[in-house]
């Protein structure tokens, strides 16, 4: 009886307290409209002070300015996408737990661009003024958007996957480093990458860059030295690793266990991908490799009936792209 009546309080404070909370909450609700002095350098843009179509309002707002991984782009043409009613209804009310439970946080509306670079941060090394280029921004319905530059590093770039990597994430816009052995420098070089690590010579979780994305096709590093490398809201994206003697019961399949959990504790995203192979994706390859944009690297062919040999081939674990079996 008496610990039916704890839990009884115990719930019940626990709802005074959510519902004080959600209150507080909502009545500081607030965001930068009003506060705002003259802008020492303004720009137009479109922007809401409070939910709803009707506070949908064209405005002066400062310009942006790149930080040292940005790029600045003089937007020319923005798309109108249902998101955007989403953000100015602020519904369903669930996302406002993100956006503001009262008033929008963010009053800049706008997400995918495109347009003309104009300015770049010092670490920027894959984009100059004038390029041409699209993307994804928040704010983008306006004169001018800041957009980052991304870094990714690729660890195994001149197996089957990473030599795929490197030239996809090329295509994508971003700067590119990838980790191979001496023997390798030159091909990973002629795939785009815009560094290359030698891991004979180099741990590249002990170089001072910071990426935004890791794709570790080799896994032989922990999850806290590459976190080391990863900016604080960068990815890290495992695709595989753990070559035939390092199996056991489940082998490198721990790997993507741990990768959820460190999640859960960590600023960056960690997690593994699995290839899909859906007609989205293998029609924007083939377009790609129509383009002369992604080349396949191909290391040995063998006969079907020579199957053994790729495989113990492929086992040794230093093919420089991929490995072949020809039908005919
Ligand atoms: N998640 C998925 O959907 C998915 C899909 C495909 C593959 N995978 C997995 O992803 C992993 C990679 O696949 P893959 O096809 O790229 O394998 P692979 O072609 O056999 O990879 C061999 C390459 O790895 C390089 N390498 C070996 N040790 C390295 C190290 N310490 N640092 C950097 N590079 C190193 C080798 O270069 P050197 O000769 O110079 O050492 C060689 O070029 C495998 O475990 C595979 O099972 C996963």
């Amino acid at each position: 009886m008496k610990m039916k009546r704890i839990l009884k309080w115990t719930a019940a404070s626990i709802l005074l307290v959510l519902v004080l909370w959600f209150f507080i909450a909502y009545w500081t609700s607030t965001n930068d409209c009003g506060r705002n002095s003259a802008s020492k350098n303004p720009m137009k843009a479109i922007v809401y002070c409070d939910y709803g179509p009707a506070n949908v309002r064209l405005d002066e707002i400062e310009k942006p300015s790149p930080s040292d991984d940005q790029i600045l782009v003089k937007v020319r043409a923005v798309s109108v996408n249902p998101i955007d009613w989403h953000y100015i209804e602020g519904t369903p009310y669930i996302m406002r737990m993100q956006v503001g439970l009262r008033k929008p946080k963010d009053i800049r509306l706008g997400v995918d661009y495109s347009g003309t670079v104009e300015a770049v941060g010092k670490n920027v090394t894959n984009f100059k003024p004038g390029d041409d280029v699209f993307g994804g921004r928040n704010g983008a319905f306006a004169e001018y958007v800041c957009a980052r530059a991304d870094r990714g590093v690729a660890n195994g770039a001149s197996g089957g996957v990473g030599t795929f990597a490197v030239q996809i994430a090329k295509t994508l816009g971003a700067d590119v480093t990838g980790v191979c052995s001496t023997r390798n420098l030159d091909l990973v070089k002629s795939l785009g990458a815009d560094r290359v690590i030698d891991y004979t010579k180099e741990d590249f979780t002990n170089s001072p860059e910071r990426y935004d994305v890791l794709v570790d096709n080799v896994a032989n590093r922990s999850l806290s030295e590459c976190r080391r490398v990863i900016k604080p809201n960068g990815r890290y994206v495992l695709v595989g690793g753990g070559g035939p003697n390092d199996q056991g019961l489940i082998g490198p399949l721990a790997r993507p266990l741990k990768a959820m959990v460190f999640s859960w504790f960590v600023s960056q995203k960690m997690g593994m991908v699995f290839a899909s192979f859906n007609h989205n994706d293998m029609a924007t390859l083939a377009d790609l490799m129509q383009a002369g944009k992604v080349t396949p690297v191909i290391d040995r062919s063998y006969k079907l009936a020579q199957v053994g040999d790729a495989i113990r081939y492929l086992e040794e674990g230093h093919a420089r792209g991929k490995i072949i079996l020809t039908v005919d």
